[in-house]
């Protein structure tokens, strides 16, 4: 327990100091990985201080790295140019239901368009959330970077991890929130 509380404490400098690579890994964090055999060792060292903290945890942060883990989290996500957080609904459904795109509908509900899968919760009818900037915020924010709200889920980190643009990212979110999207109009598809 203590070993692991070190190795967290030690990324954490690592993380707040905002440096990427290899710069968090001090020569003491190195001796503990090393423990844990070489294959263990070449995997971690090469990971993200981030991603690195997740795996050190099984996913399951505890208290003490939470809050300063969202904070950088939130640090990473970057908006579209003129800040507009809703775009083209019709542009966002593309994006959605194609696999090779947002690739959403395998693992949620609430797509007129496919069935959707139960990894993450249902989407169906999200718009009745409203349009407020709160609930626009939060729903990009959520898919630029999932881990500032969940850290460690298995969502993809779509605008950090560069699969979506920030624009791209406004349109999905125009999918589910607008209030004359198919995605709040028409029936979710069912089995
Ligand atoms: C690999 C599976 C996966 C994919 C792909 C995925 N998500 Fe998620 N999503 C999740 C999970 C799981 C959660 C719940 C977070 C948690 O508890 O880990 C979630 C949470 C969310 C939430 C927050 C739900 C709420 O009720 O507040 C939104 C919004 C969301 N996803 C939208 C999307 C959109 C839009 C896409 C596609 C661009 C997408 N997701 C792709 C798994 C996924």
């Amino acid at each position: 327990m203590r070993r692991s509380y070190l190795i967290s404490a030690l990324l954490l400098v690592g993380l707040a100091s905002g440096q990427p690579g290899a710069t968090y890994i001090t020569p003491e964090l190195q001796r503990l990985i090393q423990a844990g055999g070489q294959n263990y060792a070449n995997v971690l060292l090469k990971q993200a201080p981030d991603q690195a903290l997740c795996s050190i945890h099984r996913n399951r942060l505890p208290p003490e790295v939470l809050g300063p883990f969202i904070e950088e989290q939130r640090r990473l996500i970057k908006y579209p140019e003129g800040g507009r957080l809703m775009g083209d609904w019709k542009r966002g459904e593309a994006i959605y239901n194609t696999l090779a795109r947002g690739n959403c509908f395998s693992c949620h509900a609430g797509s007129p368009l496919n069935i959707g899968g139960n990894v993450g919760p249902s989407l169906e009818k999200y718009g009745q959330r409203g349009t407020s900037e709160a609930v626009q915020r939060y729903t990009y924010e959520v898919i630029y970077n999932p881990w500032a709200y969940f850290p460690c889920t298995v969502m993809y980190r779509f605008g950090h991890g560069g699969l979506l643009k920030p624009e791209e990212i406004a349109d999905v979110v125009a999918y589910l929130l607008d209030p004359s999207s198919d995605f709040n109009t028409k029936p979710a598809l069912r089995r």
